[in-house]
């Protein structure tokens, strides 16, 4: 490839936020979740500071401990599409779990928003961390975190292999000759896998960019080999900038291993900005969301993660209780995290659950603090781009406002769009359709 590594930035939508008490800010739009004028207001934001991609997270299983976000909002494909007629250049990229769906339907979904968009749809895969998601869904049980994996693993192969269903130039719409298609150009998948038989075609084409961008979110170790296999991007949830150097380096070497280039996966650590005009105002801006979490709040925010675990049995002062496998089927890999870091730095319950619901950052300062921060993170080989997650209000705002110019003042992220398309723009290239492949193969 050999052009200058450029930033990437993509920005989470999450409509009230991530937090427990972000609602009640006084400057909070409370029905962020379900606006759809936020949504678009935010798009739009992020658009007008040339970001690659908005990102919709989501989750299949609520109750009345879950995050308020989390109990009242836009599914994503559906959000993404009305996001997609507003926008002409940003990514829309939207998560959708292989634990609970089918690929004709997904496969089907996201390319009719990759048509939608021109070429701008990504998919998040997930694998459902939320054992409940099965009483959704009809099932006896919650798969385990390794079947989980595997299910992803052929229903990728499925998606991908049903995408190029149509050559490029399957579609003459010959209306003279009243030929509308050419069969030869047309592909049955035939697929019949351990998990899904899906024969195929696919009822719509590829798009301007050939396949969505595939984007993935899971970082234990089957997380990684499934991105290193199968993705174009990965969403981390990497804290400190040692951490996410190691897994920059531990993703792209895996992807290696199946002969891949560095620059065919890139990887995005989500990070939470607060700017203020000197570093007391962002701290205090930080201390402000802080205040409207109370400790009750906390524990649920934690015991989330761990199956709706009831944290308020334990003693609040005393050690993190050890909770032995429980987490590990659903958030492994960050209840692991959460498990380590308690053990290592001998940390109380409450102090574990207070840091987990307001996590602090390093990206908490002016805009030259922050900029400089993701210089050096870019810089070190711990990211390619980040998921900016605007945590107070107005946070989005600030950051394409105050931080993006002294980005590209610094040379390291664009000044325009390079493409009409999120592959293009994310210098990813198309995926030559699989039959034609064969085709130049054979010849
Ligand atoms: C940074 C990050 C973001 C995630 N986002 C979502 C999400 O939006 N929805 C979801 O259902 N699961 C999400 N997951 C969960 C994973 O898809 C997976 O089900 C779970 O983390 C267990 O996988 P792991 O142990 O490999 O991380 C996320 C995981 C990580 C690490």
């Amino acid at each position: 490839m050999g052009s200058k590594r450029t930033l990437k930035l993509g920005t989470m939508i999450h409509g009230i936020g991530g937090n427990m008490g972000a609602w009640r800010h006084p400057k909070a739009l409370a029905d962020a979740s379900v606006n759809l004028g936020f949504y678009v207001q935010q798009a739009l934001k992020a658009e007008s500071g040339l970001f690659d991609f908005v990102f919709i997270a989501d989750g299949l299983y609520i109750n009345e401990k879950s995050l308020p976000h989390f109990l009242n909002r836009f599914e994503p494909l559906t959000i993404l599409s009305a996001l997609g007629a507003v926008t002409s250049r940003i990514g829309l990229v939207g998560t959708v779990s292989t634990s609970y769906s089918e690929p004709f339907t997904i496969a089907r979904q996201f390319a009719s928003l990759d048509h939608i968009s021109s070429g701008r749809a990504g998919w998040n895969v997930v694998t459902s961390p939320l054992e409940g998601s099965a009483l959704n869904y009809g099932k006896k049980e919650h798969p385990s975190h390794e079947l989980r994996y595997r299910i992803a693993e052929e229903y990728l192969e499925v998606v991908k292999g049903l995408w190029d269903s149509w050559e490029d130039d399957a579609f003459i719409r010959d209306k003279e000759a009243g030929i509308f298609f050419h069969p030869q150009k047309m592909h049955r998948l035939n697929h019949q896998g351990e998990h899904f038989s899906v024969q195929g075609p696919l009822n719509i084409a590829r798009s301007q960019q050939g396949h969505p961008v595939i984007f993935q979110a899971g970082s234990s170790e089957s997380g990684k080999t499934l991105a290193a296999k199968s993705a174009d991007a990965v969403f981390t949830g990497a804290e400190t900038l040692e951490e996410a150097a190691s897994f920059y380096q531990d993703v792209k070497a895996r992807a290696a291993k199946y002969g891949r280039s560095p620059e065919s996966i890139l990887l995005f650590p989500g990070i939470r900005p607060i700017v203020g005009r000197t570093k007391e105002e962002a701290l205090q801006k930080h201390q402000e969301i802080v205040n409207l979490v109370s400790i009750e709040h906390a524990l649920n925010y934690l015991g989330r993660f761990f199956d709706h675990h009831d944290f308020t049995q334990y003693e609040l002062d005393k050690r993190f209780p050890d909770l032995g496998e429980i987490g590990s089927n659903g958030f492994r890999s960050t209840t692991d995290k959460i498990k380590q870091n308690a053990k290592e730095n001998n940390w109380t319950l409450r102090q574990v659950a207070l840091q987990t619901a307001t996590p602090s950052s390093d990206f908490i300062g002016t805009p030259t603090m922050v900029a400089d921060q993701i210089q050096l993170w870019f810089e070190k080989q711990a990211a390619d781009g980040f998921i900016v997650h605007s945590v107070v209000p107005h946070g989005l705002d600030d950051f394409v406002e105050l931080v993006v110019p002294l980005l590209q003042e610094r040379g390291i992220y664009r000044d325009e769009y390079e493409a009409d398309t999120l592959r293009g723009n994310l210098g990813l290239s198309i995926p030559v359709n699989r039959y034609v492949k064969e085709q130049h193969t054979i010849v």
